[in-house]
């Protein structure tokens, strides 16, 4: 066994840090606060290549690996989650999707541009009335021949309106249940399809998250992904995938916070001397150090285990159960280590205690994820 990074994911660490304390930095609190979606911001991720990490070169990717892409998403989510949501929508949910399902064809148009950065991807599955129950889906793909007839309501959409392309997960055949589902890519612009309002949200807010419209939407049959009714398949290994960038989304958000509260009890007087130097706020660290390693860990085997080639689901829900608590708790006690300046924008912690609620919710609930581990240690 061997905890050693290597250079490569060392100097990936390093270059993300650098971008999220140089680039992200500045300007997070006022786009959290007016709801501003980081366009720049992004384009700048996209150059660097952090939005199509793990593609492979030939797509126009960065060819790395999940423990890249798990340090990076650590460091780009310690200063702005709005950022590293679309980083792992786009990287996890769309990329990694098309590239191991989609056909040749599919890939050249709508994974290049994407991996490159050039586009933005995003990826729908939750209605109005099918969110963690996945196979209830209400939207419907009607088989015209040519094309399939898209119609339906898309929820709490991520990179909703600034997205190019868009995975949709939809009901061909009601009868034949989670077999009658199938995934098609929608590009933006085509008839019928309306980037319907943006929500206004606790936490992530300068992320982009839209209610999406489908009328009488044509969609070419060849955008359909993989065999007929292989939809629901497809949806559930791309989140399993996916949830190790929320997983490490969360492990940021909690280290991130922890940075704070440890330089700030270092520089805070109380009774004479910092508040580091009394118990109360040392033992309060410790717990919090031991917790994001944990976390850390969870995070860094999974991906370790999606590398080999060999099944994560159960870990990748593992690392996002425990993740997700830890970044609530982690931020919680970082504003109490401020006091009354951690419940001020100024002092981040605030924001960052807002962005950490979503990780329980999103690709995948705390309640499902206890589905999954549940499911796989009682098998
Ligand atoms: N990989 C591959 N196949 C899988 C799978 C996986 N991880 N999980 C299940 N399947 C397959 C099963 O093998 C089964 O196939 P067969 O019938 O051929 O054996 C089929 O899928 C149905 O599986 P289940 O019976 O287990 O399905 P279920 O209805 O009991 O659902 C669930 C299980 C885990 C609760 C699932 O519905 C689920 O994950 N729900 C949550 C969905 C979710 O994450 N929603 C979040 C929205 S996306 C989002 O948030 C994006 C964003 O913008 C940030």
């Amino acid at each position: 066994m061997d905890f050693e990074l290597t250079e490569e994911h060392i100097a990936v660490r390093d270059a993300a840090r650098d971008f999220a304390q140089n680039v992200l930095k500045p300007g997070v609190i006022e786009r959290d606060e007016k709801q501003q979606f980081p366009s720049e911001q992004v384009k700048q991720l996209g150059e660097l290549g952090f939005l199509g990490m793990m593609v492979d070169p030939k797509y126009g990717g960065g060819g790395m690996d999940t423990i890249s892409y798990v340090l990076a998403m650590e460091e780009i989510s310690k200063v702005d989650a709005s950022t590293s949501v679309v980083m792992s929508v786009n990287n996890s949910l769309y990329c990694w999707g098309v590239e191991k399902y989609g056909t040749e064809e599919q890939r050249q148009k709508y994974l290049v541009p994407c991996a490159k950065g050039e586009k933005i991807g995003a990826f729908c599955l939750s209605e109005p009335e099918a969110g963690s129950d996945a196979t209830s889906q209400r939207t419907t793909a009607i088989d015209k021949g040519d094309y399939y007839l898209l119609n339906g309501t898309k929820n709490w959409i991520t990179n909703g309106g600034s997205a190019s392309y868009y995975i949709v997960i939809a009901q061909t055949d009601v009868a034949k249940g989670h077999k009658g589902i199938n995934a098609f890519i929608v590009e933006k612009g085509m008839e019928g399809f309306v980037v319907g309002a943006k929500e206004n949200k606790m936490g992530i807010r300068a992320s982009d998250t839209h209610t999406l419209l489908f009328n009488d939407v044509k969609v070419p049959k060849e955008n359909r992904i993989g065999e007929d009714g292989f939809g629901f398949k497809f949806a559930m290994t791309v989140l399993s995938g996916g949830r190790i960038g929320i997983a490490s989304q969360a492990l940021g958000i909690a280290s991130g916070a922890f940075e704070l509260a440890v330089a700030y009890s270092k520089e805070r007087e109380a009774f004479g001397k910092p508040i580091s130097q009394h118990q109360a706020i040392a033992f309060k660290l410790a717990d919090m150090a031991t917790e994001i390693e944990a976390a850390r860990l969870l995070c860094l085997k999974a991906a370790w285990l999606k590398d080999q080639k060999q099944n994560f689901d159960k870990e990748g829900a593992m690392a996002k159960v425990f993740a997700s608590r830890v970044a609530m708790w982690v931020t919680t006690e970082a504003v109490q280590v401020h006091g009354g300046y951690g419940f001020v924008k100024e002092y981040h912690v605030e924001r960052l205690m807002r962005d950490a609620k979503i990780t329980q919710i999103y690709e995948g609930t705390t309640e499902v994820q206890k589905i999954v581990i549940s499911r796989a240690v009682l098998s």
